[in-house]
């Protein structure tokens, strides 16, 4: 069984989040921090199992965990260890902004998380402090260097690229690669509803970038049929590689394999959708899963194409925090 939408794209990856709660402020996200909203708070473990057992029937191999900040949600590591237990699930992957990554990596990784992606949007302790709110700059990278010891498959380190903050740091970010067998992300910044202001001043395009790149020896590797959105390059020298998340160049979109769960329940089919599909009405009792599924089959059929950021249309995400970029 799979799920495909009307544009006949096949979905196999889920970017459950865990909690919309992060202790980090980063200024392109949550500025000001997290603050509470009502509502009936997250779903339990046994609501996400429920979903997490429907998604994995239905085809989905990948299942990543995202937040806010995932790894803050009581008992984080049953909760992994649990999803990491079901059999169709190939690969569990986690993205964090490094808090404690340094102590726990060993432990996430006995959990059974195969593949971590890390925040650092910056080398530099005081930039990394006013970006994140947070002075741990040197605490992320040694998580970093952790991860890898602890045998993570893949490492991913995520740099939201902003002018004027961070863009002077690619070269150090490069030599990075050098040496470790990471893979070093230029994210381009994205418009949020909460954010337009700093969108307009900090935006600028990665794929100028990869440019630079290319003339310098690095050379784009194929992508896998079921690879993410990220363009990967390589290079003799270096033992890791530079990707690029390019938002708003051109058909980003068609290849989309990926769906999102937010830790309230509702099915997201597009970042920047306009609307999120209430589920966890559903996810009540086991044998609502037939009923799950169906719903979320029917829900896929009606993905849009694309996203509209392009003419600024954020759709109702006001930060990525809320379902977990
Ligand atoms: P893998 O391919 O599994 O490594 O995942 P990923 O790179 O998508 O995961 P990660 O959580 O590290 O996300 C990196 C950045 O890519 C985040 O800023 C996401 O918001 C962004 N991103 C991931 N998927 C999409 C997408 O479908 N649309 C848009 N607009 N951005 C995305
Ligand atoms: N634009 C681009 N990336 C963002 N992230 C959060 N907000 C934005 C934004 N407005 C990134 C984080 C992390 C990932 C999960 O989402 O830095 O790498
Ligand atoms: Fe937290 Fe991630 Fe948002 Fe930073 S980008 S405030 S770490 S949810």
């Amino acid at each position: 069984m799979h799920i495909s939408d009307g544009f006949g794209r096949r979905f196999s990856y889920l970017r459950l989040s865990l909690t919309d709660a992060c202790n980090f402020r980063c200024s392109y996200c949550l500025p000001e921090g997290y603050k509470k909203c009502g509502g009936p708070g997250p779903l339990s473990n046994e609501e996400l199992m429920r979903a997490a057992r429907a998604f994995s029937d239905l085809g989905i191999a990948k299942i990543r965990l995202t937040g806010g900040e995932p790894t803050i949600r009581r008992n984080f590591d049953v909760t992994a260890a649990s999803i990491a237990a079901l059999p169709k699930v190939k690969t569990l992957a986690l993205t964090t902004n490094g808090y404690r990554l340094r102590e726990r990596a060993v432990s996430w990784r006995k959990a059974g998380i195969d593949a971590l992606n890390v925040s650092l949007d910056s080398l530099d302790p005081d930039t990394f402090l006013a970006i994140t709110g947070h002075d741990r700059c040197i605490e992320v990278q040694q998580g970093i260097e952790a991860a890898l010891i602890a045998g993570f498959s893949s490492v991913k380190v995520n740099i939201v690229y902003m002018k004027g903050v961070n863009d002077h740091e690619v070269d150090r970010f490069i030599k990075l690669t050098q040496d470790l067998p990471i893979s070093v992300r230029f994210i381009e910044l994205m418009e949020t509803g909460d954010h337009a202001a700093f969108f307009r001043k900090h935006h600028a395009p990665v794929l100028d970038v990869a440019r630079q790149l290319t003339k310098r020896g690095w050379t784009q590797r194929i992508k896998a049929a079921d690879a993410g959105p990220s363009l990967d390059y390589v290079h003799p020298d270096h033992a890791g590689s530079i990707g690029f998340i390019a938002p708003y160049s051109e058909d980003f979109c068609k290849t989309c394999n990926r769906l999102r769960f937010s830790s309230q329940g509702d099915l997201h089919l597009c970042l920047f959708g306009t609307f999120g599909i209430p589920m966890r009405r559903f996810l009540q009792a086991d044998d609502q899963i037939p009923e799950l599924k169906q719903r979320i089959v029917a829900a896929v059929r009606r993905k849009s194409p694309r996203h509209f950021l392009h003419q600024g249309e954020t759709g109702q995400t006001h930060n990525l925090s809320a379902i977990g970029g």
